[in-house]
């Protein structure tokens, strides 16, 4: 039975897409199977691994509105070495497609357990917003992980966040849990990036990752190529602070 943890933060910009597929990219390496799922409409995911959103046969679209099955729609043998459930814009529509079936915020969770065997770990990759995609994400995950960025502003809308994952949990998905703060984007140098630190340790106390990834300019250019910054620039600093998250992310959580 795999894990499965939804990248999600409502805010957007914040390393979301990068984090995702670089941990798939940096777990994968390490020998854990990977599915990456790319439930948002801006299909960065999906493009970030080497795969056309603009040419996709099949979506997670079609598998939340149960017109595929997860296993039709899942794209593998990518030079990534993990496989995707990819999106694009397609998905804007789901809020509305969704709207009046039943089962609606669980309909990923009932498609990914058709595959779940075949995976270690499942990675969601969420849009920036708390909308009934990221509603899908929370109530099929067991674990959230939240990348934010040291600034100012990173920990408004915070609480909303959490009091979703709260409902969620009490309401449909008791086994939901924050795996971690991802600090993205890190630059310890700054004493602004030092008091949102403390702020965050206070908060969240142990659920504040140890591994920070810095602002590297290869991390940027990497989904340009459509690749994994590890398989793009692998001795850069960006790939070696993603190698060692996975690393971190192994030993938390027994992945
Ligand atoms: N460590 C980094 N160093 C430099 N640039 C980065 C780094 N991480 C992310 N970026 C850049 O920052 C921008 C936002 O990153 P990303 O797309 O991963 O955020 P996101 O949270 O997924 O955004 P959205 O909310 O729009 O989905 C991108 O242009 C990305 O290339
Ligand atoms: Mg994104």
């Amino acid at each position: 039975m795999s894990q499965i943890i939804a990248l999600t933060n409502q805010k957007g910009g914040v390393g979301k897409s990068t984090s995702a597929v670089n941990l798939a990219a940096s777990l994968a390496a390490l020998d854990r199977r990977i599915l990456l799922v790319d439930l948002d409409p801006q299909g960065h995911a999906s493009m970030g691994s080497g795969i056309d959103k603009y040419a996709l046969e099949k979506s997670v679209l079609d598998v939340l509105l149960g017109e595929t099955s997860a296993n039709d729609a899942i794209v593998r043998g990518l030079p990534v070495k993990y496989d995707v459930l990819p999106g694009n814009g397609d998905l804007t529509a789901a809020e509305v497609e969704l709207l009046d079936s039943d089962q609606r915020q669980s309909r990923l969770s009932l498609a990914l357990q058709t595959v779940a065997d075949d995976y270690d770990v499942v990675l969601i990759d969420c849009p920036p917003s708390l909308n009934m995609l990221t509603v899908n994400a929370l109530t099929a995950a067991n674990g959230v992980l939240i990348p934010l960025q040291c600034e100012f502003y990173a920990l408004e809308g915070l609480s909303a966040l959490l009091d979703t994952v709260e409902q969620i949990k009490q309401s449909v998905n008791p086994d939901l849990a924050v795996s971690g703060i991802l600090r993205t984007m890190y630059d310890k140098r700054t004493s602004l990036t030092r008091e949102v630190d403390k702020q965050l340790r206070d908060f969240f106390g142990d659920a504040l990752l140890k591994t920070t990834i810095p602002r590297n300019v290869k991390v940027a250019e990497a989904p340009s190529h459509g690749l994994p910054v590890t398989q793009y620039a692998r001795f850069s600093r960006g790939s070696q602070a993603y190698r060692v998250l996975a690393k971190e992310m192994i030993r938390r959580l027994s992945l």
